[in-house]
C-alpha cells in the first residue's frame, strides 16, 4: 500500500479567542484528515502577547527558521490589550508575512445561504468575489521615520514602496486566479489613479501590461473610495479585486461585513513558491476570550483553505459542504454569543457533516 502523505503544520494559537477558533479548526482539519487518508501533524508554537510579556519576545529567529520548514502555517490571532499595538502584529503577524515572503493575502468575499447580509436585497449570488491584496509592500514596508520627534517641528514619513517585481507578481497570481476561477473572468484593479500618480501608475502599466497575456480575462478598473460605494451598492459586479496592502487592509474588512462578520471571514497569506499561512482574519477579540462564544467559522474557512492549498482539494469541498450545512441549518448568527451554539458545539457540528460520505 501506498505509505500516506503526512503533513507538518505550524499551530501559532495566538491571543485572545485565537486558541479557541483553531482547536475548533484543527479537529475539523483532523477529521477531514482521517477521512480523506492523508495525516496531519502539528507543531504548536506558543507565540503572541502573553510569552512577549513573559520573555520580551515576540517571533524568536529559531521560530522562524522552523516555520521555513513547515508544509503550512495554521494561525489564530495576535493582539494583546496590555501590549502596545503594534509590537505583535509587526512582531508577529507581519514578519512571517514579509521573512516568508508570502505575497499574496486572499481573501474571498462569499455570502453563504443562510448567513445575514447587512445589504438590503443582496443574497449568495450576489456576493462571490475574491480580493487579492499584495501582501509584503505598500504602506507596510514600513519605510520612513521621524524627525524632531515631539518638537513643534516634528515630521513624520511614511512612504508607500511599489516595486516593479513585486506589483508584477501580485497582478500576475490575480489573472491566473481569475482563469483558475472560471467565473465572470472579470479582475478588477483598485487603486487611486487620480492622486496616487507614480504608485498607481505603475500599478497601471503593469495591470495592462501582464492582462495582454490574458485576453480572455476582462479588465476593469475602480478607485479605491468608488469601490467601497460598489461593493456594498452592485457587489455582483465583482470577481477578482486585484489591489495594494493598505487598500487591500481596509477593503476586505467592508467586505468581511458584507459576507456575515468577522465571525466567517478567512484569509490566506501566500507564497506560491514557499510556506503559506493561514488565518481567520477577525483579530483576537479579547473581550470574548475564553466564554466559548465566539464563532469559530472563519477559522474553519481558513483551515478548508489551507486544504486546498495543500492540494487536497477533496478535504477542502468536504469541509466546505460541512460548514455549508452548519451555517445553514444550525446556526441562528454568525455574531459572537448570537450563535445559539457554543464554540466547540459549531466544531462538533462541522467534524459531524465532514464525517458524512455524500455523493
Ligand atoms: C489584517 C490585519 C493586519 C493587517 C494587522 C493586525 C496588522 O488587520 O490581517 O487585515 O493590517 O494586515
Ligand atoms: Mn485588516
Amino acid at each position: 500500500m501506498e505509505k500516506s502523505k503526512v503533513y507538518r503544520i505550524a499551530l501559532i494559537p495566538g491571543d485572545g479567542i485565537g486558541p479557541e477558533v483553531t482547536n475548533e479548526g484543527v479537529k475539523v482539519l483532523q477529521a477531514a484528515a482521517r477521512k480523506e487518508g492523508f495525516g496531519l501533524e502539528f507543531v504548536r508554537y506558543d507565540l503572541g502577547g502573553e510569552r512577549y510579556l513573559r520573555t520580551g519576545e515576540t517571533l524568536p529567529d529559531g521560530v522562524l527558521e522552523e516555520l521555513r520548514g513547515m508544509d503550512a502555517i495554521y494561525l489564530g490571532a495576535v493582539g494583546h490589550p496590555e501590549v502596545k499595538p503594534g509590537v505583535l502584529e509587526q512582531g508577529i503577524l507581519l514578519r512571517i508575512r514579509f521573512e516568508l515572503d508570502q505575497y499574496i493575502n486572499l481573501r474571498p468575499v462569499k455570502l453563504y445561504p443562510g448567513v445575514d447580509t447587512p445589504l438590503k436585497d443582496k443574497g449568495p449570488e450576489d456576493i462571490d468575489f475574491v480580493v487579492v491584496r499584495e501582501n509584503t509592500e505598500g504602506l507596510y514596508a514600513s519605510t520612513g521615520g521621524f524627525l524632531r520627534r515631539g518638537t513643534p517641528h516634528e515630521v513624520a514619513i511614511q512612504t508607500s514602496v511599489n516595486t516593479r517585481m513585486g506589483v508584477e507578481r501580485c497582478i500576475r497570481f490575480a489573472f491566473e486566479y481569475c482563469r483558475k476561477r472560471n467565473r465572470k473572468r472579470k479582475l478588477t484593479l483598485c487603486g487611486k489613479t487620480n492622486v496616487l500618480t507614480y504608485a498607481f501608475d505603475l500599478w497601471e502599466r503593469v495591470f495592462h501590461e501582464v492582462g495582454q497575456e490574458y485576453p480572455d480575462i476582462e479588465r476593469d478598473y475602480a478607485h479605491v473610495d468608488a469601490i467601497c460605494m460598489w461593493m456594498v451598492k452592485n457587489p455582483e459586479w465583482f470577481d477578482v479585486i486585484v489591489t495594494d496592502n493598505m487598500f487591500g487592509d481596509i477593503i476586505t474588512d467592508l467586505g468581511a461585513i458584507i459576507q456575515g462578520g468577522m465571525g466567517i471571514a478567512a484569509g490566506a497569506n501566500i507564497n506560491p513558491e514557499g510556506v503559506s499561512m493561514f488565518e481567520p482574519i477577525g483579530g483576537s477579540a479579547p473581550k470574548y476570550a475564553g466564554k466559548g462564544v465566539i464563532n469559530p467559522m472563519a477559522a474553519i474557512c481558513a483551515a478548508g483553505m489551507m486544504l486546498e492549498h495543500l492540494g487536497e482539494e477533496s478535504a477542502a469541498r468536504r469541509v466546505e459542504r460541512a460548514m455549508m450545512e452548519v451555517v445553514a441549518r444550525h446556526m441562528r448568527s454568525m455574531e459572537a454569543g448570537k450563535m445559539g451554539l457554543s464554540t466547540s458545539e459549531v466544531g462538533d457540528l462541522v467534524v459531524k457533516y465532514v464525517e458524512e460520505d455524500r455523493p
